[in-house]
């Protein structure tokens, strides 16, 4: 949680407006309620010198003239830390950045000869990385990655003689064209080049390639977050475009490894003080994801209704909850979704009730979408509304306004008593073979590889008629790990190939306990799992087989569950 200045300021990025945010941040009760990490984006450097070192641009970072013809962070960020805040620093991680690109006309641009302009880490990253979080101390970068992508042989500024080529390496929205394998291995070593100076590991790697070269399936392995999205614009549309990017992930994520739909525009465009249902639903969308919170507003002009939006305590509290589930999607019809985090304590169920749309929606969500029970005694917290009620019956309705989220914490009794289903426990499920393999050019852009509670195309669950609401959809030739940690005894579930899947093949089912097979089936329709996995720390699912191998099918483990 934190603030970056993109949004409000682009290349603008003066030291007097940062440390301007940052007193208001802190003024504001906005520090108290979370937001610590103070971010520098792209504007703020001068050139690379011929040693190798960056020279910050003093014009815009007075503090960083430090004497003897040497420039330096180091001061601004102490100011920071003396704050209570974090600080973070951005670069770029080809040989250019962003802004030489897409803000040509800026006034802070890198300066010099070409090699000088060179401010990505490409060449450097060992040394950019001891200069960033050795020398100044940031906590904190995010590395963006035009320099794979917009200086390709022919490009203007490239046969001008402005830049040099490098790549390209990612073509937008073309996987096929681009080379993840290259790409991700730059960020691994870049990672590498932080640990060896942060050996703590406290030290965040935000990856901004947008969603493209596959980072989705990647970036966890490299970063505590990765953009999956272009850049987010101050509109409706732009938001939910970024939300369903990452909202389709949550298999993806967990503690130290997020999605990152981008910065928050609350304040901005259609998030600004006039529109405080459309600030309020970007923010319960990003916290019901959990999504880093990074606010990207001059906060100095805040109005104080959207402090409160953004401050609010206990959609903040949903978002940073402990146990780190994502929202998983449980219903999707026109305009309107529901999505559902389960939060760490046990029975209680963050729920957003969405209306995408202009026009008012009715919303009904039953109790049993939420797998909790039929009882007297579940309570509805409205958080917007700040007022708790006793449920009658079996189902939350809500009238919602255009572009409306109602946002609430729904507490009752786990049904079944005694089981988690996989898909309420994400944040405990790492993706470690997806089935994607060599097929990645292939796959619908639209469809994710292992899904939670759908299956990869986004329908619902469905094997041989019978339809999951619990569940996880998956590729086959794909394994996934369940962290047990002792805590369960029993796992169950209906495996089989998703209705409708192209052929009919045989898969088998595997599923291994700490390595060890504990049981393993082969069908082409539903095949019933149901297998001890006492003392088990680490669960594995493996779906193998495909129509012509190795094309993969669509599988799902239905209603798979474990009991304590
Ligand atoms: C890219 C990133 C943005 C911002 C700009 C800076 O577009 O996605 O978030 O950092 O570069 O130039």
């Amino acid at each position: 949680m934190g603030w970056n200045p993109w949004n409000a300021f682009r290349t603008e990025v003066t030291e007097a407006k940062i440390m301007g945010v940052a007193e208001t941040l802190k003024s504001s009760g906005l520090t108290g309620a979370g937001y610590r990490y103070v971010n520098v984006d792209d504007g703020w450097w001068l050139k690379r010198r011929a040693d190798g070192r960056i020279e910050v641009r003093t014009s815009m970072f007075p503090s960083a003239a430090v004497g003897g013809g040497e420039t330096s962070l180091r001061p601004f960020v102490e100011r920071l830390h003396a704050m209570g805040l974090k600080a973070g620093l951005y670069t770029d991680i080809g040989r250019n950045a962003c802004s030489q690109i897409w803000d040509p006309k800026s006034p802070n641009l890198p300066e010099g000869t070409q090699a000088e302009r060179e401010v990505g880490s490409f060449d450097f990253q060992a040394q950019d990385m001891r200069l960033i979080f050795g020398e100044w101390k940031f906590d904190f970068v995010k590395v963006d990655a035009c320099g794979l992508a917009d200086y390709a042989p022919g490009k203007s500024a490239v046969t001008g003689g402005q830049y040099r080529a490098l790549g390209p390496y990612i073509v937008r929205e073309r996987p096929d064209l681009s080379n993840a394998v290259y790409v991700e291995s730059l960020y691994a070593s870049l990672n590498k080049a932080i640990a060896e100076v942060r050996p703590a590991g406290d030290a965040i790697l935000s990856i901004c390639t947008w969603g493209e070269a596959n980072a989705a399936d990647w970036a966890r392995r490299h970063g505590q977050m990765w953009r999956t999205s272009a850049d987010i614009h101050a509109s409706w549309e732009s938001m939910l475009h970024n939300f369903d990017s990452a909202a389709r992930r949550p298999l993806y994520a967990g503690p130290g490894r997020w999605n990152d739909p981008d910065m928050l525009q609350i304040g901005n465009g259609a998030f600004d003080g006039r529109h405080l249902v459309g600030a309020r639903a970007h923010m319960a969308l990003w916290a019901i994801i959990s999504a880093p919170l990074l606010l990207g507003a001059d906060l100095t002009k805040l109005p104080q209704s959207l402090v409160e939006i953004a401050g609010n305590r206990e959609v903040i509290a949903i978002n940073q909850d402990p146990a780190g589930h994502q929202g998983v999607t449980v219903s999707r019809q026109g305009d309107t979704q529901a999505v559902v985090k389960s939060l760490a304590e046990r029975g209680a169920k963050a729920v957003a009730l969405i209306n995408r749309g202009d026009k008012p929606a009715r919303m009904s969500l039953s109790l049993a979408r939420l797998n909790l029970a039929l009882a007297a005694d579940v309570t509805v917290r409205d958080v917007w509304r700040g007022d708790s009620r006793k449920l009658e019956g079996a189902v939350i309705t809500r009238e919602l306004g255009p572009r409306e989220t109602v946002l609430l914490v729904v507490k009752g009794r786990p049904q079944p008593a005694n089981a988690v289903y996989l898909n309420e426990m994400p944040a405990n499920i790492h993706v470690a073979e997806d089935g994607q393999g060599v097929l990645a050019a292939r796959l619908d852009p639209s469809w994710v590889p292992a899904q939670a509670s759908a299956a990869p195309s986004g329908a619902p669950l469905r094997v041989n008629g019978k339809r999951y609401d619990n569940g996880i959809g998956i590729l086959s030739n794909s394994r996934l790990e369940v962290k047990l940690d002792k805590a369960y005894r029993r796992f169950r579930a209906t495996a089989g190939v998703q209705d409708g899947a192209e052929g009919a093949p045989e898969v088998r089912y595997s599923v291994y306990g700490d390595g060890k097979l504990l049981v393993k089936k082969t069908g082409k329709g539903a095949v019933r799992l149901d297998v001890s996995v006492d003392g088990v720390r680490t669960l594995e699912l493996v779906a193998e087989g495909g129509v012509t191998p190795p094309a993969p099918v669509m599988v799902a483990w239905g209603d798979a569950r474990l009991e304590p």
